[in-house]
């Protein structure tokens, strides 16, 4: 409220008001392209190289973002016919199940390492069509990609090397899937990506591989820090987790409270003005940095009544979670129905959880939140 628009030195511009973030995400005159950058001494804060593949269209303008996220969605939820993600809510199910299964009966259970980390990638594995044998393989490939983009994690010099060849890995084992499927075109998101042929064109091998990498990033550490957060949530206000287990479609509202109230993407660092622009009065030279605070959004008093409660029963469940604008999350279908069914699930089979230690650990991540591990017994 004091100061909606921070700027120190030469830091970034930070913004943290509800209206202006949403706001500057629709403003052509800011940039999520990675060739307008420029350091402004907020590194820490930038991505790692993750790939060695050209940038993927969460970091390009239009036209060239438009035409590939246009292509991605018409596998991923074409508006004529029930979205493959629909179709993938039995399977989903499942997964969670059998992840819950593998609880046992030990007396107590690390949510992330039992449920919320391997979730998320085994769900794109099946997305994208990677056949079940090799999951295995991906999977340990992803985790040390995804540790290094943790930046606790990422300072080891052998945790840098191993993360290297596990891109190595990845980016050959994407590109043998790809040539089968141009070959023997199957159901799956890489087979329509790999044959798009629509008023768009085709995806280059190229871009095929970029966006299928960055479904895998984008997709992964945010939706294990939703079901986290989320579980973690409900343990904080047990009566919520008492109405979910007796009716599970509560586990709608829930999701979309806690979008708002504990979003796992806490800021978008990653936006630079391409001219002037003014913002309450001040004015942002062109060539500026921006972050937009999207939690601080999320819990704007000029926005929301009551923005520090958890209340799934808000008249008006409106967040900024999933960002805003023509680079809002891509995912967000899915991801949604990931967190439903991981908490309806969590609430229903967990008897009289508790929580072993509040707060539990995070991971010391400015950009992504979420707790590393999660025990309850
Ligand atoms: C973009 C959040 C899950 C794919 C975004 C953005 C946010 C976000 C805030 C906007 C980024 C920006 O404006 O720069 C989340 C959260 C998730 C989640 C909180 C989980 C709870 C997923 C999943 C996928 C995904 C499961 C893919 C399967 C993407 C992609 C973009 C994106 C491709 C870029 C969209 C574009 O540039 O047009 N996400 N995401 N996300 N997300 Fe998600």
């Amino acid at each position: 409220r004091r100061t909606p628009v921070l700027h120190e030195a030469d830091g970034p511009y930070v913004i943290s008001s509800y209206y202006d973030i949403e706001a500057l995400l629709h403003d052509p005159r800011i940039s999520s392209d990675a060739a307008k950058m420029t350091a402004t001494g907020d590194d820490e804060l930038s991505e790692p190289e993750t790939t060695g593949l050209p940038p993927s269209f969460i970091r390009l303008d239009p036209p060239e973002h438009d035409r590939l996220r246009r292509i991605a969605n018409s596998s991923f939820g074409p508006p004529h016919r029930p979205t493959r993600i629909d179709s993938m809510r039995g399977e989903l199910a499942q997964i969670v199940t059998d992840l819950i299964d593998g609880f046992g009966d030990a007396r107590q259970i690390d949510v992330v390492d039992g449920c919320a980390y391997p979730f998320p990638v085994t769900v794109i594995c099946r997305l994208l069509g990677v056949p079940r044998e090799d999951e295995p393989r991906f999977r340990a490939w992803v985790d040390p990609i995804v540790a290094g983009l943790d930046p606790d994690t990422r300072t080891s010099a052998e945790s840098e090397r191993v993360a290297q060849e596990a891109r190595l890995q990845l980016g050959m084992y994407l590109n043998g899937l790809v040539e089968q499927r141009v070959k023997e075109p199957r159901d799956d998101m890489l087979s329509d990506l790999v044959n798009s042929r629509g008023p768009d064109g085709a995806m280059t091998t190229m871009e095929v591989l970029t966006t299928a990498v960055l479904l895998l990033i984008a997709g992964h550490e945010t939706t294990v820090n939703l079901i986290t957060n989320g579980m973690l949530t409900l343990l904080r206000h047990p009566e919520y987790l008492q109405r979910l287990r007796q009716d599970p479609i509560l586990s709608v509202k829930i999701v979309e409270e806690l979008l708002r109230y504990e979003p796992p993407v806490q800021l978008l660092p990653q936006r630079t003005c391409i001219t002037d622009i003014e913002v309450r009065g001040v004015t942002i030279p062109k060539g500026s940095r921006i972050w937009l605070v999207l939690a601080a959004g999320n819990r704007d008093p000029e926005r929301f009544k009551d923005p520090d409660r958890f209340d799934p029963d808000r008249e008006d469940l409106q967040h900024l979670g999933f960002g805003s604008g023509i680079h809002s999350c891509f995912g967000a279908p899915l991801a949604r129905l990931e967190a439903q069914i991981a908490l309806s699930e969590l609430a229903r089979r967990l008897e009289n959880p508790r929580l072993v230690e509040d707060p539990p650990p995070y991971r010391p991540n400015a950009v992504l939140r979420g707790p590393r591990h999660l025990n309850v017994d």
